[in-house]
């Protein structure tokens, strides 16, 4: 053991265990009970404080000779690596809005807007540009779930060279379809990355061909590095941190490198899912940790052991880790996409969720922190899901199950109650003759006032559970409330088009007669047109007339499902 590894391992910040933190946002569109306006975002924060305050961070650490010798050693790499011959030098833009919602500077190193929408292309060509002629000739193997891959297809091409390319079958399509237009000859095979590398390997060995690692290399480490090349050029003036993804390493060695080299005081964090943090488990070891499980909702960085070199490089040079969930990278990708209009991957947008959690637990105001969104390559259909977290994310949501009393005009009161705040949820089926179990989603400003709506429906008579960080509410319950009810007597069952403004709940609570029963309701927020929901009414028999006119006179537009043949397998 040399004295560098006996010092204490890197400050972790305890915010990663917690989970996302985010300040108040204007409210999105949502099913409003009434007329009330979305209200402003905290005023104190609408103009940025201009560093007059100092960042209370904790300095940089000192570098070990170690730690200087390997920076050193890569600055002369990283200053005559060879990639813009396919990469550009992407901007550093502020995050003007996100700057004035955390009261610090926020820039962003807009690695997602290469060609091939990620930094990974920098280090693929300036190994492949590196290697002899007659390795070239024979092409270039590598083992990838995506963006190394385009990278390598992308060099390939232009250096004119075979790269065969091994994707897991699990690949989202975008990438595999992504790599074949560039001209890259795919293989899928296996599960996971580490299966399509073992194969990756064997092909390798049979075919003669050159393997290029996505992270493992110091080639490969230096082309990232020109990132923090163009970074310290673009930004002369002081930064606090520079927050990076961590896969496998590659991409933070590099830019870590470099910046130590140059700038020492400039913090270097490192960026990991709670649910891949194979670095960070690593560094507090000491010794390189391989997880047997990886989440895969951040692909680009679902590594479960990183490279040698690059934990060789990044124990000594990296500042500290930040550990984000997925609420609060849908959350950053929601950030980034107000600011730029672009969308991010879930690993493009880890060191914007880090940032928001690192000013949190440092109370950090008019710091200068710099994140690498590195990244672009997005499924569309996970923007569904991104859509819908990114709200928990940012703690804009609140879930509750609230039980009211089975009587008819006690769902009214519920709403009445919840007043002018927006209703992002309510789910409901009759079943139980006393209490009616009230699934229901509230757009909130900022955590503190779930406490507040509980409180306020305790105190008239509603039973309130706080679900907003229940797994179970968010990812299953919520589209399970329904089924088959032997209360559900005399049940007419309705697909209603309310209009998604203030009030139009109440306009149709309000229109219906009281000897009426809601037995069924679901509606969930889709940012759509219209508040999609189908609602189940108890109607007696000769109250026909009566209900026609009601339906007439609401004018929403409906059409009566009670005769559709899933309402008697699934509800009745
Ligand atoms: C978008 C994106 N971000 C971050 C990473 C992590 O990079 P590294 O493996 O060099 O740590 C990757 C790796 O592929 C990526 O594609």
């Amino acid at each position: 053991m040399d004295s560098s590894e006996k010092r204490c391992p890197p400050i972790v910040s305890s915010t990663s265990i917690n989970g996302g933190f985010g300040p108040g946002l204007p409210r999105s569109r949502a099913f409003f009970l009434r007329g009330d306006n979305p209200r402003p975002s905290n005023p104190r924060l609408t103009t940025m404080p201009a560093g007059k305050k100092e960042p209370v961070l904790p300095p940089a650490r000192e570098l070990t000779p170690k730690g200087r010798r390997i920076a050193n050693d890569y600055l002369r790499r990283i200053l005559t690596a060879s990639v813009y011959d396919v990469a550009r030098e992407t901007p550093l833009e502020p995050a003007r809005s996100l700057s004035r919602r955390v009261g610090n500077h926020v820039l962003l190193k807009r690695e997602d807007q290469q060609p091939v929408f990620s930094f990974k292309l920098r280090g693929a060509y300036n190994k492949m540009v590196h290697l002899p002629a007659e390795a070239l000739q024979r092409g270039v193997i590598c083992a990838s779930a995506g963006n190394h891959a385009q990278g390598v297809a992308l060099a390939a091409k232009r250096l004119n060279c075979r790269a065969l390319v091994v994707m897991p079958v699990t690949t989202p399509r975008l990438k595999v379809d992504a790599v074949q237009a560039l001209g890259g000859e795919v293989l899928l095979h296996g599960d996971s990355y580490s299966d399509a590398y073992t194969h990756a390997a064997q092909l390798q060995q049979q075919q003669g061909l050159t393997f290029v690692h996505p992270f493992d290399d110091p080639d490969v480490i230096a082309g990232q590095g020109t990132v923090a090349v163009e970074l310290l050029r673009q930004h002369e003036g002081p930064i606090d941190a520079v927050f990076v993804a961590i896969g496998g390493g590659g991409l933070i060695s590099g830019v870590a490198a470099y910046i130590k080299a140059l700038r020492p005081e400039v913090r270097v964090i490192g960026v990991q899912t709670a649910d891949s943090d194979a670095m960070l488990q690593s560094v507090r070891r000491g010794r390189r940790v391989t997880l047997s499980d990886v989440g895969l909702f951040s692909d680009g960085t679902a590594v479960k052991l990183v490279g040698a070199e690059t934990f060789r490089i990044a124990r000594e040079l990296v500042d500290d880790y930040v550990v984000v969930d997925t609420d609060a990278v849908c959350a950053a990708i929601k950030d980034v996409f107000q600011d730029t209009r672009s969308i991010l991957e879930p690993a493009g947008a880890l060191g914007v969720a880090a940032i928001k959690q690192y000013v949190a637990q440092h109370k950090l105001k008019g710091a200068t922190l710099v994140a690498i969104t590195c990244g672009a390559n997005m499924n569309f259909d996970r923007l569904r899901f991104v859509a819908e977290r990114a709200e928990f994310g940012e703690q804009r949501e609140a879930l509750f199950v609230v039980t009211i009393p089975e009587e008819r005009g006690s769902f009214k009161r519920l709403c009445e109650l919840l007043g002018s705040r927006s209703v992002t949820e309510f789910n409901y089926r009759i079943s139980d003759p006393q209490a009616a179990q009230v699934f229901v989603g509230i757009a909130i400003q900022r955590r503190e006032e779930i406490e507040r709506i509980a409180r306020t429906l305790e105190k008239h008579g509603f039973a309130t559970v706080d679900l907003t960080d229940d797994e179970l509410a968010k990812e299953h319950v919520r589209h399970m409330v329904g089924g088959r009810s032997e209360l559900a007597r005399e049940e007419r069952l309705f697909r209603f088009q309310f209009p998604e403004r203030p009030g139009a709940l109440m306009r149709f609570l309000a229109a219906m007669h009281p000897g009426w029963n809601i037995s069924l309701f679901n509606y969930r927020n889709q940012g759509a047109d219209y508040g999609r929901i189908l609602v189940g009414i108890q109607v007696p028999r000769g109250d026909g007339k009566a209900f026609d006119e009601f339906l007439r006179t609401l004018a929403y537009p409906f059409i009566e499902e009670t005769g559709n043949p899933l309402v008697s397998r699934f509800l009745q």
